[in-house]
């Protein structure tokens, strides 16, 4: 399916708006149980991470040559780093000598050098320095640099496929550059979140719960269940209106403009959120650490902060969001206790929950279960 253009979009907001009404999917899904509580299932959910190409950050948290991040992706460590000629390359985080893990959190650096005895890569990987090479006869550097894995940058986010070679999908095209050149890293946090990856991710893909979760955040601003749902590939994208999208009725169809009036959230398959808010956007990675427990890596990236107005704008939305999520994280954490609790075996997603339905549709296919 192609998602809306930006008229079309707020259009059939619009008319949910006005007739009450939001997206349905085909049918009801009822999801296993086990799907949250199996390590076999979080084995080959990862074993799937590690053949896809993975959004890992915005492209701008690399912003020089240099510019390192090192991070366990589908619990493998890797180490991106923007080389000299800007282009962004990825490796497995680990020394050719013996092993040792070559950095750590981010940072710039002009060679990337070991910590143990100092073997000294290029940023392209390469093997240039060895300490007293006489210890290592008939060492070839060229067999020993850094072993690379595939990373792309592109729609203003940089990609990793740590097994695949295949660059994002081109269905992913037509999101556009989501996050274009304007815009800045503001904040780069990380939080351990004592729930299975995908209850977090659930959370993003509905708007059923505004009224309930979100009472004095959102919901003052945003109607309650009322989204457009759209798929694009194994991804969605859910959009949430705020209430001043009514006055776009007095505006000609022409001068729409989302970013002020709707939230959309784009969920790049399986485990990435991009939510565009009026000042800023908001991305979520859910990297999977047990069953029960996932790390959620959060950048905020802003194209606001060259003025003291639009910083202010940007303050208060920072904390009305800070609010909101602190608000799912209760609900999410709530629900990974229920699920252990042993009452269902399974969890039921209504009409309303369509973008919820087509993920667990995907990653079932993905993995190849029947
Ligand atoms: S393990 Fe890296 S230099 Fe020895
Ligand atoms: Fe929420």
């Amino acid at each position: 399916m192609a998602l809306l253009d930006e008229q079309s979009l707020l259009e059939r907001v619009l008319a949910h708006v006005e007739g009450g009404t939001t997206g349905l999917s085909d049918g009801v899904w009822r999801e296993p149980v086990v799907h949250y509580t199996s390590p076999e299932r979080l084995k080959s959910e990862l074993a799937l991470f590690r053949t896809l190409p993975l959004a890992v950050c915005p492209a701008a948290s690399l912003p020089d040559a240099g510019s390192y991040l090192a991070r366990d992706i589908a619990g493998v460590p890797i180490l991106i780093v923007r080389g000299q000629d800007r282009t962004v390359r990825a490796f497995r985080n680990a020394c050719r000598h013996r092993g040792a893990q070559l950095a750590e959190g981010a940072g710039c650096k002009k060679t990337i050098v070991c910590p143990y005895h100092a073997w000294t890569y290029g940023l392209d990987g390469r093997l240039r320095g060895v300490p007293d090479e006489h210890g290592f006869p008939g060492l070839n550097k060229d067999d020993h640099g850094l072993v690379p894995v595939s990373a792309f940058e592109r729609y203003g986010l940089i990609f990793v496929n740590i097994e695949g070679g295949e660059g994002p999908s081109p269905v992913l095209d037509q999101m556009g550059e989501i996050i274009g050149p304007a815009f800045k890293v503001i904040s780069d946090t990380v939080r351990e979140v004592p729930a299975n990856w995908k209850l977090i991710a659930e959370g993003f893909l509905e708007g059923y719960h505004i009224r309930h979760t979100h009472p004095e955040t959102f919901f003052p601003r945003q109607y309650d269940n009322t989204n457009v749902i759209e798929h694009f590939g194994s991804n969605n994208r859910i959009t949430y209106p705020y209430r001043v999208v009514e006055t776009l009725k007095d505006k000609p169809v022409g001068q729409w403009v989302a970013r002020n009036v709707v939230t959309s959230v784009y969920h790049l398959f399986p485990n990435v959120m991009i939510s565009t808010h009026p000042a800023s956007i908001g991305i979520s990675v859910f990297e999977p650490m047990a069953t029960d427990r996932t790390r959620v890596h959060s950048f905020i990236v802003s194209d606001m902060t060259d003025t003291e107005k639009g910083r202010y704008v940007l303050e208060k939305s920072k904390e009305l969001i800070a609010a909101a999520k602190a608000e799912d994280r209760f609900v999410v954490t709530a629900n990974q206790k229920g699920i252990k609790s042993g009452a269902n075996t399974h969890l039921t997603f209504g009409l309303f929950e369509g973008a919820i339905r087509h993920f667990h549709q995907s990653l079932a296919e993905a993995i190849g279960e029947p």
